[in-house]
């Protein structure tokens, strides 16, 4: 790849794929089986700067850009899908959002702990009734002397159950649409923060996938984070970084899926010979090789304008979008490739498809993402 990246960046680049394929990748199948989260993967990514990498090192983190970050994700998730969003919902937009929208004592006391992995975030957004559409959430935020008192219901919510804090959106000012909307820090163990029930999902079965209830669940005033009516903007601004998260665990498992199709093409005989030298299979992986390329620069494009300090919400939609798109593309090939065997766990091909399902869903789904796109080219249009 000529993208020029810094002998730091492939440092990183180089120590996450260590780690990602001597640790993680080992028990990926199991975790998979078993639906374990992966808490001492997180615990050891914590101690390797993994699970703070923007945040800067004064308040523990590990200070780097966001194409470091990139990189080291995608190499995260080409071991485990699992594993990788958790990282990516803590990092993009859990830390993100702290850094961005929290005041000073807010940083101070919540980065350190995040940053080691000792306490991971969880964001609530998501109703049951309000997915693409969060500014009709129900979640209300009412105050009540020095206290915020949240009454609502989370959907969908990744590591809901498993997070050591969780920024929860709220109405505070119904009269005021999307401006009336409010983002809290709400940590596990709140009187009042019930998680509910988990879901049976396809696939990413180690990363647990929970509704929350906020049953008058009482948070002292300076548990805002940001400005009131602010949450609407807290939560879009770090859908923006977690877009980039979704495009590089997207690169990723397409990586591990067209590594794993080599692999087996190479080894197996039809026809006398090897499945490797029929043309239609070199050339359906040529391009699943270029499509990893092209969504890989697209995912870096979109962090290197973030480190610039530019504007990224439609670089990271594209990204998000095209390689969300291509990783279902090149999930399927590689599946097909491995024939009857790709069909049956005993090959990791057969997890990675069930991975990739969700990633043209969450964090926007794949329509949104060309909401965004479109809405960038052209405006918002006439009909509103
Ligand atoms: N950064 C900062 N602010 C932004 C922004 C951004 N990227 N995008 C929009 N805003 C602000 C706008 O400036 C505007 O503010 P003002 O009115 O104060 O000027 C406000 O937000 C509303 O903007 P829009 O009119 O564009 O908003 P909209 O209601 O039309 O919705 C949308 C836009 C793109 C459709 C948005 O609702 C959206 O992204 N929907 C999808 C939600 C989503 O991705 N959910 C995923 C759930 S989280 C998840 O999956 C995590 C997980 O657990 C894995």
């Amino acid at each position: 790849m000529a993208f020029v990246l810094s002998e730091e960046q492939l440092m990183i680049q180089t120590m996450a794929r260590d780690f990602a394929r001597e640790v993680i990748l080992p028990t990926a199948a199991e975790r998979d089986r078993t639906h374990e989260f992966p808490a001492d993967n997180l615990r050891q990514m914590g101690e390797l700067g993994f699970m703070g990498m923007m945040v800067p090192d004064t308040y523990g983190g590990a200070g780097v850009d966001a194409v470091s970050y990139v990189l080291a994700l995608t190499e995260i998730a080409y071991a485990c899908a699992s594993t990788a969003v958790v990282m990516s919902v803590h990092n993009s937009i859990c830390c993100e959002s702290v850094l961005y929208f929290g005041n000073e004592e807010q940083k101070r006391f919540w980065l350190p702990q995040m940053c080691t992995g000792e306490c991971i975030g969880a964001f609530a957004l998501t109703e049951p009734h309000a997915g693409s559409d969060p500014s009709s959430q129900r979640t209300t935020a009412v105050a009540d002397g020095d206290e915020w008192v949240i009454n609502g219901t989370k959907q969908f919510i990744t590591t809901g159950a498993n997070a050591g804090v969780t920024i929860v959106t709220a109405v505070s000012d119904r009269s005021k649409r999307h401006r009336g909307i409010s983002a809290f820090l709400v940590p596990t163990g709140t009187p009042g923060l019930i998680v509910g029930k988990a879901e049976e999902k396809l696939g990413l079965k180690a990363s647990d996938t929970v509704q929350l209830i906020f049953e008058d669940c009482r948070v002292p005033r300076e548990a805002m984070l940001g400005k009131p009516g602010e949450g609407f903007k807290v939560a879009m601004a770090g859908l923006d970084c977690g877009r980039i998260g979704i495009a590089a665990q997207s690169v990723g498992v397409a990586q591990a899926c067209l590594d794993e199709a080599m692999a087996y093409t190479k080894g197996r005989e039809q026809f006398g010979q090897l499945l490797s030298d029929f043309q239609g299979l070199r050339w359906r992986m040529a391009e699943m090789a270029c499509e990893i390329e092209a969504s890989r620069l697209l995912c870096l494009n979109a962090a290197s304008l973030k480190d610039l300090g530019r504007r990224y919400t439609m670089e990271a939609s594209m990204a998000k979008m095209f390689a969300s798109e291509m990783v279902n593309r090149v999930a399927g090939q590689a599946l097909q490739m491995h024939g009857g065997y790709g069909y049956c766990s005993e090959y990791p091909v057969e997890r990675h498809y069930r991975d990739a399902r969700v990633f043209t869903i969450y964090e926007g789904t794949s329509e949104i993402q060309r909401v965004v796109i479109s809405n960038n080219l052209l405006g918002p249009g006439t009909r509103r």
